[in-house]
């Protein structure tokens, strides 16, 4: 399905007298104030997309918890914090960022199919809000931990309801195949257990199909078959307070069309009726992607004579910067951060330094480019930064987040000495 709207008028960079901005911010400014590459993100964007997610639901009960992973920075998760949401996390890390910015702990929700001892007692001891349990193993850990602590542990079995979330594989999690939850058959004997048991507080049912979903469909599908188990779990005598969703939300990245959210959070209402439950959701990427760019700059350009012959543009982002394109296969605009450009039009490949084809971040733009110029990679807020690596012992870029006609550094450059100390502080150099 496609659209074929510019990438531009979703996202948060905007030409302005022939220059790519972030809200009133030239990006080449930030160039010349933090260097290349680095990441912007814009305030305003992220805000806009929170109220987008909070009006479809306004008619629902509902909490947003925000999914740490898909942008962990302290300054994102601030501002969602201020603007009233709770949080998802999969690792004591995750809950340590929260904790950093002075977040709830019982508005968090802690996902993820192998929670460590160590995580679980974190948690307990943090007293977060749920747990969303994924096997049987880990809800005897986690009854046999808060028994041990004296601490009551509130409880979410994570189903998998075997639907298609028709998304990339490696991001599609709803299907017998995947690692993730438990049948419902097994679920409700995981309920029949963790009733019994003075240390398990049960709250909710949990579920989450995928990322990137476009279409309503699957995600209203895994939420009536979710409510069907709450109702047969209601006629054992055991009353939920909430059912949690997860995230999955689809933005458009190319020409895709998107997950209409106003259209999916109206039947969202419908079908839970009026029933006397809280709606949870675990949104990352619908809230962060569009909100940034990764800046780069052209370090060489490789044209090839031969007509059949690729032609490279080398900048100086790469896969350890934006794992994406050679992960997934993932499509990211890419656009010149200066509109105007005596340079020919080619169809480059944008790659970056490594050393490894697989090397890329855009295959077969049409652009003109010169050596220096300045690039913006689009729709990287959501599982950038994050996925960043030191691979071939690049240290991480800075963020940046844009607020207005201001920015600010929310996380500097790494420099080699944060790369190297921790082996040296080990080794007998
Ligand atoms: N809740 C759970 C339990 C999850 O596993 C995820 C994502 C989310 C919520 C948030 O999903 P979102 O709303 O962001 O789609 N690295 C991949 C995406 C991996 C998603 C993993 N789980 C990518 O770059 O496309």
């Amino acid at each position: 399905m496609t659209s074929g709207t510019s990438p531009l008028e979703f996202n948060a960079a905007k030409y302005s007298q022939g220059e790519l901005c972030i809200e009133q911010m030239p990006l080449s400014k930030i160039a010349d104030s933090v260097g290349t590459p680095a990441y912007v993100y814009s305030k305003s964007y992220l805000t806009e997309q929170y109220q987008l997610l909070t009006n479809a639901l306004a008619q629902t009960p509902h909490r947003i918890h925000y999914s740490v992973k898909a942008n962990s920075n302290l300054a994102i998760l601030a501002l969602f914090k201020s603007l009233g949401a709770g949080f998802d996390i999969v690792s004591a890390g995750e809950l340590s960022r929260v904790l950093a910015v002075g977040g709830d702990p019982e508005s968090v929700i802690f996902s993820g199919v192998g929670k460590s001892t160590e995580e679980i007692n974190f948690a307990l001891k943090a007293g977060i809000g749920c747990f969303n349990v994924e096997s049987r193993s880990e809800l005897l850990r986690i009854m046999a931990q808060a028994e041990l602590l004296g601490r009551i542990a509130n409880v979410a079995i994570r189903v998998n309801p075997n639907v298609d979330a028709k998304t990339h594989p490696y991001i599609a999690t709803g299907l017998k195949e995947n690692k993730f939850g438990v049948t419902k058959d097994e679920a409700l004997a995981l309920y029949l257990l963790a009733a019994e048991h003075p240390a398990i507080n049960l709250t909710g049912i949990d579920c989450h199909i995928g990322s990137q979903i476009n279409e309503a469909e699957p995600l209203l599908q895994a939420l009536t078959s979710v409510l069907e188990l709450r109702d047969a779990l209601e006629r054992h005598g055991i009353e939920l307070e909430h059912i949690d969703i997860g995230g999955g939300f689809g933005v458009r990245y190319q020409d895709e069309s998107p997950l209409d959210i106003e259209a999916w959070g109206a039947s969202v209402g419908q079908i839970l009726g009026g029933r006397d439950l809280q709606l949870r959701i675990e949104p990352g990427r619908f809230l962060t992607a569009n909100a940034g760019v990764l800046l780069t700059r052209v370090e060489y350009l490789k044209a090839s004579d031969e007509p059949e012959n690729k032609n490279f543009a080398v900048v100086d982002a790469a896969m350890n910067d934006l794992l994406r394109p050679s992960l997934y296969q993932a499509w990211h605009e890419v656009l010149p951060v200066r509109q105007s450009s005596d340079a020919q039009t080619l169809e480059w490949d944008i790659v970056g330094p490594i050393c490894e084809s697989g090397d890329f971040l855009a295959k077969q733009r049409s652009l003109a480019l010169a050596e220096e110029d300045l690039v913006a990679v689009l729709s990287i807020g959501a599982y950038g930064a994050v996925l960043a690596s030191n691979y071939n012992t690049r240290g991480r870029a800075p963020e940046v987040l844009v607020d207005g006609s201001e920015f600010k550094v929310v996380r500097r450059r790494e420099t080699i000495q944060d790369q190297l100390r921790l082996e040296l502080e080990q080794a007998d150099h």
